[in-house]
């Protein structure tokens, strides 16, 4: 009974998460159910002048909660379309020039490529995201411009500076390639007959296809395309030394100082009090999962030269791979609803999303153009907010200079370091092509 109603209560707030333009994650919203108080009598001494509300903040940072659903992409949960995904994603072939999703998303590099700009084909304008816990975000990319981890990977695919290929390409590759083929067919079943190889093969790129091939294609595609989701749904966060300090806490215990010293605890009051980061990065997942505008000047030697969620917004409604499309599987979910509710205003011109902390210290350079380098440099910006215009247009209200002392500031990058934790399923971050060849000896031609 009880537990029904808690899970009505969740469907409640994820319909609300919908109509309102500000709201807590899901996820959040779950945790929050669970989450008991941190006790003010065993609480170390860097804590004790933290007020009742910031302790509250400090609870809700940990756990994690389970990795949201995505039933837009009936292939999530399966382990084949996993596997699939995961040679694929590992698959130079895809591209002309070579090119794969891990050349940019490196496993060895928390995946990403410690580039400030990545550079597939060409150069891109943005800085290379990890893709590590990617599924729990509600909106993919640094502005975005996704409302599934499956329907984005078409965009590397098909941009000319990253992958450089297009479905066609891709898909003529897995046909004609024993082991590729197999990979598709064991979980989709038979690749479309009407795409058989043939003097008029109707997946050369250049040639006018039928309607019908056409949509055979795209459906073709959708299964390429969720077979990625499914892959990179694996590709998680496991727990940190600040969940196990989180925990400690709240069950009033000592929090191992190997793991988390006085400085990382100094630096996690600063981060939930007069730093102001909990305003955005906050609860479990580190993010409000909205977008916000530091005031970065561009270029241009103005705020922003980039629309970024503003150009988001119309791209993501107009998608048709989006989570209400044609290729959804759940285009009335709150997905759906989601990208269907969206509406375009001004002052999402220059907002970014806000991105998760965990992992963080894996991945430098940082900020959506790795304007960046280090976690030092974050913290000095958002103390000093140099580099930023003061209050434009645009502007973010919320941010203002920190004035914090250098042990602060040092403190600030302890406690982002102790929010990296290891990949709980190492199997699924390497390449599979290695052991493949092993294992199975190449078909015979
Ligand atoms: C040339 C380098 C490059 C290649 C190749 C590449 N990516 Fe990316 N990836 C990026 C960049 C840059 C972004 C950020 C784009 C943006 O937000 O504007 C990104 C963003 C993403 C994100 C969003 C992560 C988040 O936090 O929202 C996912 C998921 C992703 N890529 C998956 C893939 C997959 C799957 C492939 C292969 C099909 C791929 N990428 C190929 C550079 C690359
Ligand atoms: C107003 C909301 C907001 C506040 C407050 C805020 N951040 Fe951020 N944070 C963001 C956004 C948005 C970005 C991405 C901005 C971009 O790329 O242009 C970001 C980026 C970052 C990054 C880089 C992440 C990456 O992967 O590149 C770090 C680290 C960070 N913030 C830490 C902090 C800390 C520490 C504080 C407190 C001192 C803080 N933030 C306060 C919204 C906020």
């Amino acid at each position: 009974m009880f537990s029904n109603h808690a899970g009505l209560l969740r469907q409640l707030s994820a319909l609300l998460c919908v109509v309102a333009a500000t709201c807590a994650v899901h996820g959040v919203a779950a945790a929050q159910e669970s989450n008991s108080s941190i006790p003010r009598s065993s609480l170390p001494k860097e804590l004790a002048q933290l007020s009742e509300a910031e302790l509250s903040r400090i609870a809700r940072l940990s756990p994690l909660p389970a990795l949201p659903a995505d039933p837009t992409n009936r292939f999530a949960e399966n382990e084949l379309a996993a596997r699939f995904g995961q040679r694929l994603f590992f698959e130079t072939r895809l591209s002309p020039v070579g090119v794969s999703c891990a050349t940019c998303h490196d496993p060895a590099r928390a995946f990403t490529d410690g580039r400030p700009l990545a550079r597939g084909v060409d150069d891109a304008k943005r800085n290379t995201p990890s893709v590590l816990d990617a599924a729990r975000r509600r909106w993919i990319g640094w502005d975005g411009k996704f409302d599934s981890l499956w329907s984005q990977a078409l965009s590397p695919l098909e941009n000319p500076a990253e992958m450089g290929s297009d479905r066609v390409t891709v898909l003529r590759v897995i046909r004609d390639d024993a082991a590729l083929r197999e990979g598709y067919e064991a979980v989709f079943g038979a690749f479309p007959q009407e795409l058989a190889a043939s003097a008029e093969d109707p997946l050369r790129a250049h040639i006018t296809r039928t309607q019908a091939q056409q949509a055979l294609v795209d459906a073709t595609t959708a299964n390429i395309l969720k077979a990625l989701g499914a892959y990179q749904r694996r590709l998680t966060l496991g727990e940190a030394p600040m969940d196990r300090a989180v925990s400690a806490l709240k069950a009033g215990q000592r929090v191992a100082e190997d793991e988390f010293d006085d400085s990382a605890m100094r630096g996690l009051a600063i981060f939930v009090s007069r730093g102001g980061c909990y305003q955005c990065h906050r609860g479990a997942v580190f993010t409000d999962e909205e977008f916000h505008n530091l005031g970065f000047v561009g270029a241009n030697g103005r705020v922003a030269d980039d629309p970024a969620r503003l150009a988001a917004v119309d791209f993501v409604k107009a998608n048709p791979w989006n989570a209400a499309g044609v290729w959804s599987d759940a285009p009335s979910s709150p997905k759906g609803q989601m990208v269907r509710a969206l509406r375009r205003s001004g002052e999402l011109f220059g907002q970014f999303r806000t991105p998760s902390l965990r992992g963080v210290a894996e991945t430098p350079p940082y900020m959506h153009d790795g304007r960046l380098a280090t976690l030092a440099d974050v913290v000095r910006f958002y103390d000093t907010l140099e580099g930023a215009s003061p209050v434009g247009h645009h502007g973010e209200a919320v941010l203002e200079p920190l004035g914090l002392t250098d042990q602060d500031r040092a403190d600030l990058v302890r406690f982002l370091q102790s929010l990296s934790g290891k990949t709980p399923n190492p199997e699924w971050t390497r390449d599979p092509r290695a052991s493949e060849v092993r294992t199975n000896p190449p078909a015979g031609r």
